[in-house]
């Protein structure tokens, strides 16, 4: 019985050595060492053995179904190795491919064109201030020399907020808060958010963008002024845009003008885009009056300023021909996607 245990060790170890696949391995396993197997059939006859001859030979037919199954295991792991790299090459990976680049957002318009003002200012020579959107009457009104009657404090036209708070219609709040914390000289923009209560068109938004222009000094002149100006709107619009300056009132500076740049689409020949006058409204301007320098305790006999406001929204549309001011926050993707 011994050789024949043998032999079918030496059998089982031929037959597992020339395996084919996985299936193939089970068959030889449960024919070696199954319940049916030769090898099982040997334990069963043990019963019949003397008792004295039984505890070897169950040892000896013990040692040569673990020798199987020894191989068996040993044959089981290389097959799942072999397994494991065939899945590999056969998902193969191409590691010269070109990834999938990410996704790629762009800048808001608004943000762009801001970004590019503020650049153009600082290469000027300016800094730029931020102030808050939530003022109080002093900084929006008072101490921009506006009487208390003035329509422009009117619920129609500004957004209060209750306790002496509002919405600020206009960014020369900051040249406030600048003076009241700066001695001169002075030169700050001041791009940001203002609110008036109107009635949104392709031309009005509740909400909208001015940047404000701030120069205190000794012997600032209005001709200073429209040299900021004018080296401001070549810088953004071109050499061949001229701007001018209408006679205003605004309570906080003296002499006031209104500016109007020659109409980036025509030129100033007249079109759709200026109502067929030639130029565009762009914003306000002034010498900063001397009321407002005093009551901040800047001595108006020795400093004079000026300042101006220009609209953000209408820069930007201006530039990318767009048509309603709406469309600047309606964050319609649609739209947004074309300023890459
Ligand atoms: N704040 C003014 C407006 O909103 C514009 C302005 C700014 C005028 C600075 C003069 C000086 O209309």
């Amino acid at each position: 019985m011994k050789k024949r245990l043998d032999e079918i060790v030496e059998e089982a170890i031929t037959a597992l050595n020339t395996f084919e696949d996985h299936h193939d391995l089970m068959n030889l396993k449960s024919r070696f060492v199954g319940k049916k197997s030769e090898l099982m059939g040997f334990m069963k006859k043990l019963g019949s053995l003397p008792k004295e001859e039984r505890p070897i030979f169950g040892q000896t037919i013990n040692n040569a179904k673990n020798k199987i199954l020894d191989k068996f295991n040993e044959i089981e792991e290389k097959l799942k190795n072999l397994e494991y790299e065939k899945k590999i090459a056969s998902n193969k990976v191409d590691f010269s491919m070109p990834g999938r680049p990410p996704l790629r957002g762009n800048l808001h318009p608004l943000t762009q064109i801001w970004r590019e003002i503020e650049d153009i200012f600082i290469s000027m020579g300016f800094e730029v201030a931020e102030g808050f959107d939530i003022e109080d009457e002093f900084h929006n009104f008072d101490a921009l020399n506006t009487p208390k009657d003035h329509p422009s404090r009117n619920l129609a036209d500004t957004f209060y907020i209750g306790n002496d708070r509002l919405l600020r219609t206009q960014t020369s709040t900051v040249q406030i808060r600048v003076m009241e914390n700066f001695e001169p000289p002075i030169k700050i923009i001041s791009p940001g958010r203002c609110y008036r209560n109107d009635k949104p068109d392709a031309s009005h938004s509740p909400a909208f963008h001015q940047v404000e222009a701030l120069v205190v000094g000794e012997g600032v002149t209005f001709a200073d002024l429209r040299d900021t100006l004018n080296g401001f709107v070549v810088k953004m619009f071109g050499s061949k845009i001229r701007s001018r300056f209408r006679p205003h009132f605004f309570p906080f500076t003296e002499p006031s003008a209104e500016i109007d740049i020659a109409c980036v689409n025509c030129g100033g020949k007249g079109c759709n885009v200026c109502k067929h006058s030639g130029w565009l409204e762009m914003g306000g301007a002034g010498m900063v009056d001397p009321n407002v320098l005093d009551n901040l305790g800047i001595d108006s006999e020795k400093y004079t300023g000026f300042a101006f406001g220009l609209g953000i929204d209408r820069i930007t549309m201006l530039k990318y021909n767009i048509p309603d001011i709406r469309l600047l926050f309606e964050n319609d993707l649609r739209f947004l996607k074309q300023f890459k």
